[in-house]
């Protein structure tokens, strides 16, 4: 019977080498990456002291409908070379997520290069992640009013405090963990990050971190902006103009984004080069998670569901009411929306319709949920 649980310290070697491998990374990279989020964040799937397989998990709260909800994101899901397609990656998707629904974390998030395998533990696509590269003289002048000037350490807790608290305004968008803030302003690889930051009526109100990667052996090179945050427009437009100032030895900015970004959207010009990194996945761990997520505050609705769950995580029949904003979970009901727990991840977040999901066979009876979670386009600029 395979142990799923935090890797335990004899096991620690074993587990890095198989995710080092498993990703082309070194043991020691690996290591380094787990040290610093703590070992508490690694788990490991074991038969008699042989490590199978392992990843991340990252408890970082998912904006979604105006609200915070406790996500597991997980990440550098691997299993050892010799040991694939025994089910291995299943099992441990299964432990993981039977655990994270005991800690309270009603859903679980992830990148997927491999999407059988997380649909058939539940996951489905809930939201978008693009990378954009805009050409440095589409951006225009911008604007001079404010200037920008560096970062400090003080400002640290400042940026996170800020983005932690507009988290909730953008669905898809993350509480993030000091992991993901340690990768953005000291990437583990690559040129090193420069902070910068906007006043604007006397506080921080907007930043950038950003870096210049060369290309080929010459010093003209791309601007990598690597997390950009602007709370009014006239900051935005003060961003773009520090970029375009540094960007005489670039020929583009690429940053991460999405058609409804409003960093993008603020740009003079509609004409960026944005592809689809990916869309990204959801589970829904707990059905409680349709109480933890948010809704229009005129919103009113009572709809009874019958989840189809493989795994028995949100099984069975219940009745949603949605009143005042939030919404209030009962065992019971008739039954008439009927979804396989797939189907509820995509209209979760609003990324898809009551028509798509039953054309993916996903469901039916889903238009009144649907109309309850509908909202823009869920996006995030993380990767993990
Ligand atoms: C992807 C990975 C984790 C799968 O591990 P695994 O233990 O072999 O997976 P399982 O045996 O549990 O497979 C479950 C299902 O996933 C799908 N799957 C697994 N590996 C696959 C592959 N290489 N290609 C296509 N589908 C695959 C299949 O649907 C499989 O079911 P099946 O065997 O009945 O066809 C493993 O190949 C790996 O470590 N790859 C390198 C790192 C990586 O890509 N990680 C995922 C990051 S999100």
């Amino acid at each position: 019977m395979p142990r799923f649980g935090v890797p335990e310290e004899s096991l620690r070697p074993a587990w890095a080498g198989l995710l080092a491998e498993a990703f082309g990374l070194s043991g020691a990279d690996v290591a380094g990456i787990a040290a610093k989020l703590g070992y508490d964040h690694c788990r490991a799937l074991s038969v008699d002291d042989q490590v199978m397989a392992g990843l991340l998990v990252l408890p970082i709260r998912l904006s979604v409908g105006g609200a915070l909800v406790p996500n597991a994101a997980i990440g550098l899901v691997g299993v050892a070379i010799d040991q694939r397609r025994r089910g291995y990656a299943s099992q441990l998707m299964a432990a993981l997520l039977a655990e994270s629904r005991d800690n309270g974390q009603y859903v679980s998030t992830l990148y997927a290069s491999n999407q059988p395998l997380y649909r058939a533990a539940g996951y489905e696509q809930a939201g978008s992640a693009f990378r954009a590269s805009v050409s440095v003289p589409a951006i225009g002048l911008g604007n001079h009013e404010l200037r920008a000037r560096r970062l400090n350490a003080e400002d640290e807790p400042v940026i996170e405090a800020i983005h932690a608290a507009s988290a909730v305004e953008t669905p898809g968008f993350f509480e993030r963990h000091p992991y993901q803030w340690e990768r953005i302003r000291r990437p583990r690889v690559g040129p090193p990050a420069l902070g910068l930051g906007i006043e604007e009526g006397g506080r921080l109100r907007g930043w950038l971190y950003v870096r210049h990667v060369p290309l080929g052996n010459g010093p003209m090179g791309t601007l990598e902006v690597l997390d950009v945050y602007a709370q009014t427009r006239l900051v935005a437009l003060n961003l773009w103009a520090t970029l375009a100032d540094m960007g005489t030895m670039a020929r583009t900015v690429v940053f991460n984004t999405a058609p409804n970004d409003p960093f993008y959207q603020v740009l003079p010009h509609p004409f960026v080069e944005m592809t689809l990194f990916e869309n990204w996945m959801l589970r829904v761990t707990d059905i409680r998670a349709l109480e933890q997520r948010g809704y229009p505050s005129t919103a009113r609705g009572v709809i009874d569901l019958d989840v189809e769950d493989p795994l028995r995580l949100c099984h069975g029949r219940y009745r949603l009411t949605v009143e005042g904003g939030r919404g209030r979970v009962q065992p019971g009901g008739n039954g008439d929306c009927r979804l396989h727990v797939r189907g509820l991840a995509s209209l979760f977040t609003g990324f898809a319709s009551a028509r798509q999901v039953e054309l993916a066979g996903l469901g039916e009876g889903a238009e009144s949920l649907a109309e309850l979670c509908a909202g823009p386009l869920p996006w995030t600029r993380d990767r993990y």
